[in-house]
């Protein structure tokens, strides 16, 4: 695979293979498949790591990411062996090592949000625990009417960690997020979409025909506009109306720039 616009190399075929992952590179589409469909696309550390890698290496030209599931479901969550001894779980003691532990993983979610890319989950099945989380790391969900959304952490024990309770509570409310994540019980597609989960629905056979048009659509945009908009978009849930406005006119300011070469600046 190719040198990255910031000069790292993305992580080779054979280690995305071991973490049960595939990378797919096609000018400004790149398209990561969860790939261990036998264990339905449970996740490990190594898979975590690995797709934190992947985000800081992605090539400059890559616009759109797309997330997706092989096999029959888009991921069971956590690979439960994790649990288990030897799975590399910190017990908590060392608060400083633990944090550290938890922050390197939270890298594999948090680059979805970067502003130069867009990033969709194609959701199928069942999207579990991390695997929901996952999904609600990417900016718009195209899910199959198959889906299955399930926040089980809590039924688990332990709290959702992986990046998703701030995109969940900030799509269904504090009082829906509770209830999802506490009771654990599954979100089918209609309620899904009626909740703002999914911003597109579309018969199991047809997910990725569904992708496929979301992803023209959003390369049909100005490359300049989609970065500045989706930059502005995000910071307008922590700002108030003046703070927003102000943001929109930063934002506005370099795109006339870039459009017209003035010297609104
Ligand atoms: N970890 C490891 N292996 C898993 C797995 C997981 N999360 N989910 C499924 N598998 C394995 C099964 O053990 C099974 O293996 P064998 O063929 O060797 O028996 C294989 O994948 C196929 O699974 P099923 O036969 O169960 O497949 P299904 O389609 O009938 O059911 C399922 C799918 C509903 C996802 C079910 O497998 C299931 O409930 N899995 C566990 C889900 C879970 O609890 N995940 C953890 C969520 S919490 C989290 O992710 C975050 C956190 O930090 C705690």
């Amino acid at each position: 695979m190719g040198d990255a616009g910031n000069g790292t190399a993305l992580p080779d075929a054979a280690a995305l293979a071991e973490a049960g992952l595939r990378l797919d590179v096609d000018g400004a589409v790149a398209t990561v498949t969860l790939d261990r469909p036998e264990r339905r696309n449970a996740m490990t550390f190594a898979l975590w790591r690995t797709l934190a890698a992947i985000g800081r290496s992605l090539p400059a030209d890559v616009r759109v990411v797309v997330l997706r599931g092989e096999g029959r479901s888009f991921s069971a969550g956590i690979d439960l062996k994790m649990f288990s001894g030897g799975g590399g779980f910190p017990d908590g003691a060392d608060a400083a090592a633990t944090d550290r532990f938890i922050a390197e993983l939270q890298e594999g979610f948090t680059w979805l949000r970067n502003p130069e890319i867009v990033t969709v989950a194609a959701v199928h099945g069942h999207a579990i625990g991390a695997g929901f989380q996952l999904a609600l790391s990417c900016d718009i969900r195209v899910v199959a009417d198959d889906v299955k959304f399930c926040m089980k952490e809590p039924a688990l024990g332990l709290v959702p960690d992986l990046t998703g309770t701030k995109p969940l509570v900030e799509a269904v409310g504090l009082n829906r997020a509770l209830e999802l994540c506490l009771t654990a019980r599954t979100v089918l597609a209609d309620e899904a979409a009626r909740l703002g989960l999914a911003e597109i629905v579309a018969p199991a056979g047809k997910l990725d025909e569904a992708v496929d048009d979301l992803v023209a659509a959003l390369l049909a945009v100005n490359p300049g506009a989609a970065v500045a908009t989706k930059r502005l978009l995000l910071e307008a849930p922590g700002n108030d109306l003046a703070a927003q406005c102000a943001a929109e006119r930063r934002e506005q300011r370099g795109r006339l720039r870039e459009m017209f070469g003035g010297q609104q600046g």
